[in-house]
């Protein structure tokens, strides 16, 4: 691998994937193609700029002519663009159908285009969640997701990540295109969006509010640290079989309700700063995640995840941090684009 396409890489994920790929790679180009959308923040790879090695592009993944002109010379992507938030999906979900479905499969199109074929050298990284899957019980404790449980996406968000799954599975079973899926469970870590739970709780701790706890608050996720999750995306980049899917996940089960503890013991806080509100419709109870596969055939492990010490070293990120969260609060990092390359 030489260059290195990365869809989405001023995202959440993408930023923290792009640093971690600079870093590890040290021959590597990266290219990053970025709508900068409201998740998008140019913010979060400040450190990368004057990088001989890294190049941004703004730019829609449903544009096919940008599409073809970038990947000219690229022989790996890392396909991280996506609306990724399920609440914004419930109440608009055209966005997620138009960047995840058709931005997904314009992206496959242009990629067999510029010569993505087994045997080529050139390879291709679906970025997926464990919410295709749809909800485990929470009272059957020994269910978990693997790769073929049936998918069954019961929110928008899950539905359209599952139909952008699909697209890929048949770039691969009818063209032999070179492509692996990757289905991680729930993040967490630093440059997260704080409409997510973990950085809106953590902000509106910092800032002395509440925390809108969804419903009874026993619903369960499994939680990964960013960078195992950017470590385990390199490695099935890297290593995958073709046409393969890998679940990703931390082993790390817990309830909205002791996530939410757990934070305010952190940042020593008492119960009273919970405000129980509405529950999200459709709300899925529980997810699992079995991810033996890619432990067992290409020796990935988590390192970085272990509570309390991946929460506490979180929270202390966004306390340190309180200029970035508080420009992303309030819209100023939007800016930043425009006053960085505008002029260019
Ligand atoms: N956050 C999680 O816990 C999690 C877990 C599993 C999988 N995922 C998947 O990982 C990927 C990244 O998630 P994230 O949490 O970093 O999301 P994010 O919302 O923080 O970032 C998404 C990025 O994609 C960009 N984008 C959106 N539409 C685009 C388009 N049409 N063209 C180009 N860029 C576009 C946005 O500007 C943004 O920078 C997504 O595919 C998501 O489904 C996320």
């Amino acid at each position: 691998m030489k260059h290195l396409l990365v869809t989405g890489g001023a995202g959440f994920i993408g930023s923290n994937f792009v640093r971690f790929v600079m870093r590890h790679r040290p021959g590597l180009r990266i290219t990053n193609l970025d709508a900068l959308t409201y998740s998008g923040n140019l913010e979060n790879l400040r450190d990368l700029e004057g990088e001989p090695r890294y190049r941004f592009v703004k730019g829609d993944i449903c544009d096919r002519t940008l599409l073809d002109s970038l990947l000219k010379d690229v022989d790996a992507v890392a396909h991280l663009a996506a609306e990724s938030h399920v609440d914004r999906s419930i109440i608009d979900s055209g966005p997620f159908f138009r960047a995840n479905v058709i931005g997904t499969q314009t992206l496959l199109d242009a990629c067999r285009a510029a010569g993505f074929a087994e045997g080529s050298g050139k390879r291709f990284l679906h970025v997926s969640t464990d919410e295709v899957y749809g909800s485990l019980p929470l009272e059957r404790k020994d269910l978990l997701f693997t790769e073929v449980t049936p998918i069954q996406a019961n929110s928008p968000y899950a539905a359209s990540k599952a139909a952008s799954d699909l697209c890929v599975r048949a770039a691969q079973h009818t063209f032999h295109f070179p492509a692996c899926v990757t289905r991680c469970s729930n993040n967490f870590g630093a440059y997260q969006f704080p409409e997510k739970v973990i950085p809106l709780f953590v902000t509106n701790l910092l800032d002395g509010k509440q925390v809108p706890l969804y419903g009874d608050g026993l619903n369960v996720r499994d939680w990964l640290h960013v960078e195992d999750h950017c470590d385990a995306l390199l490695t099935v980049l890297e290593k995958g079989r073709f046409g393969e899917v890998y679940n990703i996940g931390g082993n790390n089960e817990r309830s909205n309700l002791e996530l939410t503890h757990l934070i305010l013991q952190i940042m020593g806080k008492d119960h009273s700063f919970i405000r129980p509100v509405q529950d999200r419709p459709g709300h899925d109870r529980r997810y699992a995640i079995d991810s033996s596969k890619i432990r067992r055939d290409l020796g990935w492990e988590p390192t970085r995840s272990a509570w309390p010490s991946a929460l506490e070293s979180t929270v202390k990120w966004y306390a340190d941090n309180r200029a970035w969260w508080e420009r992303v609060k309030s819209g100023e990092y939007q800016t930043y684009y425009q006053r960085q390359y505008g002029a260019r």
